[in-house]
């Protein structure tokens, strides 16, 4: 089985938490790989960042990863204005999830809106065909207080694939 964690992060904070799903499923001795998305126009003005998430705009990703190799896609996204990032959207929009296996994470801050946030992210995966096996969300500045609970859920959605 293949399997790549494909995430966006801004700060910081969900990057930790894709290392720490990383190197768990290294010690696995599973066959994974790490993508971090970049934005095109880097920009740290939170009122901007809000705008791009509401309207999209200007949301375009440096290089998109090639999935058809891979059995189980992680996708992670911090919360920004109550929707995943618009750069995990456009990467969304690009690739073929048809089949696919998928296990979505994210981080948020205040937990505004947080689980609308998943709901769309788990319906713009079924929109694709893809099947979302599993899913967290995790306080940002909580990750590693929580890595116990993150190993115990994919453990979990591993044993049932
Ligand atoms: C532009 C912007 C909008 C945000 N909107 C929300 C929000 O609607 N709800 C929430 O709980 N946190 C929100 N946050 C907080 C982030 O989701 C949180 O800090 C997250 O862990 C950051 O992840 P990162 O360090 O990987 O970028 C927002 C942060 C930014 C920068």
């Amino acid at each position: 089985m293949r399997i790549i964690i494909v995430y966006f992060s801004l700060t910081g904070k969900t990057k930790k938490l894709a290392v720490n799903i990383y190197r768990f499923l290294k010690e696995r001795n599973l066959d994974v790989s790490l993508f971090e998305l970049e934005e095109k126009k880097k920009e740290s003005n939170f009122f901007k960042n809000c705008i791009r998430a509401i309207t999209g705009k200007d949301s375009e990703i440096e290089k998109i990863p090639n999935l058809e190799n891979y059995d189980l896609i992680f996708i992670g996204a911090p919360i920004w204005v109550g929707r995943v990032t618009p750069y995990v959207k456009s990467f969304l929009e690009s690739v073929e999830l048809k089949d696919k296996k998928v296990f979505l994470f994210t981080t948020y801050g205040s937990g505004f809106m947080k689980n609308k946030a998943m709901r769309k992210f788990i319906e713009s995966i079924e929109m694709k065909e893809g099947k979302v096996i599993g899913k967290i969300e995790i306080k940002g500045n909580r990750v590693e207080e929580n890595i116990d609970y993150v190993k115990q859920e994919i453990e979990k959605c591993l044993r049932e694939l």
